[in-house]
């Protein structure tokens, strides 16, 4: 599986550790960066590149990793086409995929350790979408927002 990753400086030193971990895993790993530990650089800068290359399909998920992962995930949402969470348990990891079609993984460098956000990493790589029709319908009905009236799609 080709995947993206990305992070500012609060997220580098795991983002470094995690790439080298998922390509032992035979992961292909792409770099959107930051390539060096800059303490003054911004996690858009890296992140929307990711979420732009997630939604066009040239990578099939991505992670990206910020200080808090909060900033990364609000960042990645703004791209069309790209569902971020933040997540720092295991049930959400695979279950925000299986239900709703999670592509993009935040986490916080500066919350947890290499441990953690290399099994939360392995487990949401791992995770299929489920395509039930209640899951589909919850995805369309946040398609097109500005269609969106009291529970009802137009
Ligand atoms: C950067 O210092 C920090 O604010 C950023 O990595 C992140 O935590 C934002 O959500």
């Amino acid at each position: 599986m080709k995947i993206g990753i990305a992070s500012d400086h609060g997220g580098f030193e795991i983002k470094q550790q995690l790439k080298h971990r998922l390509i032992m895993l035979k992961y292909t790993v792409i770099d959107f960066g930051n390539t060096i530990n800059n303490p003054v650089d911004d996690y858009p800068d890296f992140v929307m590149p990711l979420a732009k290359a997630v939604a066009k399909g040239e990578v099939e998920r991505g992670i990206a990793v910020c200080g808090s992962g909060v900033g990364a995930s609000i960042a990645a949402n703004k791209v069309d086409g790209a569902r971020a969470a933040l997540v720092h348990d295991h049930f959400s990891a695979h279950q925000g995929v299986e239900d709703d079609d999670m592509n993009i993984l935040c986490l916080g460098g500066r919350i947890i350790g290499i441990e953690k956000a290399a099994e939360l990493s392995e487990t949401f790589l791992k995770a299929k979408f489920s395509h039930a029709e209640r899951h589909l319908r919850r995805l369309r009905k946040i398609s097109y927002p500005e269609n969106f009236i009291s529970g009802y799609y137009f």
